[in-house]
């Protein structure tokens, strides 16, 4: 297999490790502003994330390699409104990734990295789906007023 698909698929996987950890992190904050259930949302995802980082390493484990990771930059919001905004702007990035990375993987004939690539970003999807529509509650409702549906 190509050393190329090894890049990508270490890439991805350091970009689920920073997601990991900014969601767990977001999930504490949460918790600490007395919002669980946001807290609890946040927890959830960061474990459909671990999900997603256990199949890149089985698949970089069944290409004969060892995983490495590249932290890059975990961005923590100071309250709600960026926690929702970063979260948004992650996913989006996260989908934009998956989505060359499909490509790049069916250009090397990669089938097993392309069904991992299209299942995690169909997740990523969901997850985008989800802040995006919490960014327009908030700027519908008024932050005060989405506070008051999360606690
Ligand atoms: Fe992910
Ligand atoms: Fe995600």
């Amino acid at each position: 297999m190509s050393s190329e698909i090894i890049t990508t698929l270490n890439a991805r996987l350091s970009e689920e490790i920073v997601a990991i950890i900014q969601y767990t992190t977001h999930s504490a904050c949460a918790e600490n502003w007395g919002l669980p259930i946001l807290a609890k949302y946040l927890m959830d995802t960061a474990k459909v994330e671990m999900g997603h980082s256990h199949e890149l390493m089985d698949r970089i484990f069944a290409l004969d390699e060892v995983p490495v990771v590249t932290l890059g930059e975990v961005k923590i919001g100071k309250d709600v409104k960026e926690i929702v905004h970063l979260s948004a702007e992650a996913e989006e990035e996260a989908i934009e990734h998956y989505n060359e990375s499909i490509i790049q993987a069916h250009d090397l004939k990669d089938n097993s990295s392309k069904k991992i690539f299209e299942s995690n970003e169909l997740d990523e999807q969901k997850h985008y789906d989800f802040w995006e529509a919490e960014e327009y509650k908030i700027d519908q409702m008024g932050l005060e007023l989405f506070l008051s549906t999360l606690i």
